[in-house]
């Protein structure tokens, strides 16, 4: 079956340095506490150019920058109606 959203965090070594480190571990913990491992494929990319804006998630086609760490929840919780 696939999954019906997908969340995508740039692992490149800009944004992971600025951010997307904790904000790995944040979105992991988020899918897991809703129970969310069926309906939400989370991936890595590497670097698409959008350093500038980094940290960069991108959940569906929606694509954030300069996300805090502190607002990710806030972010997938309004993404996701929870
Ligand atoms: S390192 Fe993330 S967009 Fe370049």
């Amino acid at each position: 079956m696939q999954s019906e959203h997908t969340i995508t965090i740039c692992l490149g070594s800009s944004c992971f340095a600025r951010g997307n480190k904790e904000i790995l571990a944040i979105v992991k913990k988020f899918v897991s506490e809703h129970h969310l491992e069926e309906s939400v494929f989370f991936k890595g990319e590497l670097c698409t150019g959008n350093c500038e804006k980094g940290p960069v998630l991108k959940i569906d086609e929606e694509l954030h920058g300069n996300v805090d760490p502190d607002k990710v929840y806030d972010i997938l919780g309004e993404y996701f109606n929870i």
